[in-house]
């Protein structure tokens, strides 16, 4: 693999981490700089997204770069039976570094295997999402003061979810308990939860969104259920819209909980959270400009001067 890839974020240390977000708390302070003045950066979504790739883009124009990519692959030699392979070996002749995504599990580590160009991994099926896991640490940290003694709990799709599969992942590093609130159907893999319990990670299951879990949490991460994943859409009518978040069930929340969606969101927050302090979702996307910023500079070794 390319050693400076991106392709989970079990690819970066708890110190590299810690470092990405200090970068990106700089580039927050200055956003527009010259640093990238000559990268070609490719972006190639083969799965449709408004945020990342935008903030994606947004990162390499603020800071002097220049974008090649595509966000519709019916319109590449995708289309025409060209191999992914093949793509990559492409794209890596031309830029400097390819942020992809793809609807494949692995897809974005075969892309690192099959070129020398940094990869970045903007989600790969149901596995990993890890820019998207640093924006959300960013906005963990800014809005908590820590990444530490923190309540963390897990709403929704937990199984398909590549976000919560990578924050999980990522926030095994700190001292955080977790309670993951899904039913059967979408539970957190065995996987996950087996590397909770041989690291000594505290979690509790929750079938019901109730008022006990809602008001210990000190982070509600809510998330989508992705119609995009099932394969039988009647499993996906039945519990699309189990779990619904509304501003009532916030009243005797902790003053310091911050709710957190990597969005787009459907029903699971109704729009009368979005008024409340505590609705932090938008700003969280916002993070994602500078976090991505930080990233784009460590897969290309780019010190910054902080
Ligand atoms: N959170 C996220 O990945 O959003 P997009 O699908 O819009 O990129």
């Amino acid at each position: 693999m390319e050693k400076n890839s991106i392709v989970s974020i079990n690819d970066i240390s708890k110190e590299e981490i810690l470092e990405l977000l200090k970068t990106a708390a700089y580039f927050e302070e200055h956003p527009n700089q010259k640093i990238l003045d000559g990268k070609v950066i490719a972006t190639l979504f083969f799965e449709p997204s408004t945020r990342t790739r935008l903030s994606f883009e947004t990162a390499v124009n603020r800071l002097g770069g220049r974008i090649i990519g595509f966000s519709d692959p019916a319109a590449t030699s995708t289309s025409k039976g060209e191999t992914l392979k093949d793509t990559i070996i492409m794209v890596g002749n031309y830029a400097d570094v390819i942020i992809m995504r793809h609807y494949l599990e692995g897809a974005a580590k075969y892309a690192s295997e099959v070129t020398d160009t940094p990869i970045i991994n903007a989600g790969d099926g149901a596995h990993q999402h890890p820019s998207q896991t640093m924006l959300d640490l960013y906005s963990i940290y800014k809005t908590q003061g820590s990444l530490d003694n923190l309540t963390v709990t897990m709403v929704g799709d937990l199984k398909y979810g590549r976000t919560v599969h990578s924050l999980l992942m990522a926030l095994s590093h700190f001292n955080v308990k977790f309670q993951f609130v899904a039913c059967d159907e979408l539970r957190m893999p065995e996987e996950f939860r087996t590397f909770c319990d041989r690291n000594g990670i505290q979690y509790t299951e929750h079938r019901e969104f109730s008022a006990e879990v809602i008001n210990s949490s000190d982070i509600l991460y809510m998330t989508r259920v992705q119609r995009e994943r099932f394969t039988d859409l009647m499993e996906y009518e039945r519990v699309k819209d189990l779990y619904n978040l509304h501003n009532a069930m916030l009243a005797d929340s902790k003053p310091n909980l911050r709710i957190l969606h990597p969005l787009p969101r459907v029903n699971e927050i109704d729009q009368d959270v979005d008024d409340n302090p505590k609705a932090y979702y938008f700003q969280q996307a916002k993070n994602g400009l500078y976090a991505r910023q930080a990233m784009i500079c460590k897969v290309l070794g780019i010190k910054v001067n902080q």
